[in-house]
């Protein structure tokens, strides 16, 4: 049976190729809806974006939700100078014809929530958690009907990329994080500290490229555009997989590992705004709330998405 899944996103290029990922899944994964969100670019080219992806994916049955426009209470960041202007910046895709579906992205989480069995539905943010933070205020009787959260954010090791200390998607809402990582059930978090091992070098984009298909190249052409921001600022090989962690967890958890250990966002510090202090060595007595992933099979992760994205 394959898991019943919402992708709650704010493409740019790597949620794409996460958001492909999961398409070219059906026998482990079905997507009942994207979910857009305020993140990497506003709202209006997430929303955007997230039907691009569906359409190249040859699946327009896929409902897309727009959702929050701006965080719980801060003021919107994005990040145009990883994504460019576009979000999806790269190849060259054209506009799409699906429309949106009507109603609000939230509204769309709780009754998504509510209509499947308690304990069936995992959600997938990949972008910051506004629309999750929001629907578990509105409705928190679903909070405990949420099978899992799987979501890319936060980082220990590697400590910042948007803040010194912050990791952007926790950096830009992390009100709407504090209400996450509180919320009780059980959550996967896949943080910098692993998705900095998911690096495109040559040898990986090519195999994209080679699979000679529109969703190959495009790929290719996406993760061309991405890599020159990790490659200048880390020196890094090539441009790094963050939300395509999330659903390869979906597929192959096996090709992950990770500590279950307990993560706080900060919310007071300016300075440290977005940090997720994950107490990775056990020095506290908190409870855990989190397994937090630190390490991945590089080459088997790669080899899945090659594979998978031929199949689209
Ligand atoms: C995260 O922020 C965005 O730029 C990426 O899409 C990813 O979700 C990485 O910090
Ligand atoms: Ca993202």
């Amino acid at each position: 049976m394959p898991r019943k899944i919402i992708i709650d996103t704010d493409p740019g290029q790597d949620d794409a190729v996460a958001i492909l990922l999961a398409l070219a899944s059906p026998d482990e994964i079905e997507v009942l809806g994207i979910t857009a969100v305020a993140g990497n670019v506003p709202l209006s080219l997430t929303a955007k974006n997230a039907r691009i992806v569906c359409e190249l994916a040859g699946r327009t049955d896929i409902p897309v939700y727009a959702g929050c426009d701006r965080p719980l209470i801060r003021s919107l960041v994005t990040a145009e100078h990883v994504h460019g202007k576009t979000g999806l910046d790269g190849p060259d895709l054209p506009d799409p014809q699906m429309p949106l579906a009507d109603g609000h992205a939230v509204d769309f989480i709780i009754q998504s929530l509510r209509a499947e069995a308690s304990g069936t539905v995992t959600l997938c943010p990949l972008g910051p958690l506004t629309n999750i933070a929001m629907a578990f205020r509105k409705a928190p009787d679903i909070v405990d009907r949420v099978q899992e959260i799987i979501l890319m954010g936060g980082a220990y090791f590697e400590v910042g990329n948007i803040t010194p200390t912050a990791e952007f998607n926790i950096h830009v809402d992390p009100e709407a994080a504090d209400i996450v990582f509180g919320s009780g059930r059980p959550i996967v978090v896949m943080p910098l500290d692993v998705t900095h091992k998911a690096l495109v070098t040559k040898p990986r984009n090519d195999a994209f490229r080679a699979l000679g298909t529109r969703v190959g190249i495009a790929v290719a052409e996406m993760t061309d555009f991405f890599e020159r921001f990790d490659k200048e600022k880390y020196g890094s090989a090539g441009a790094p997989l963050h939300d395509p962690c999330v659903t390869a967890y979906l597929i192959k958890p096996e090709l992950f590992s990770g500590r279950h250990v307990n993560v706080e966002v900060e919310t007071l510090s300016e300075l440290t705004m977005g940090m997720t202090v994950a107490d990775w060595w056990g020095v506290t007595d908190r409870a855990p709330n989190a397994l937090f992933i630190g390490d991945l099979d590089a080459d088997g992760f790669f080899a899945l998405l090659t594979e998978r994205l031929a199949r689209l």
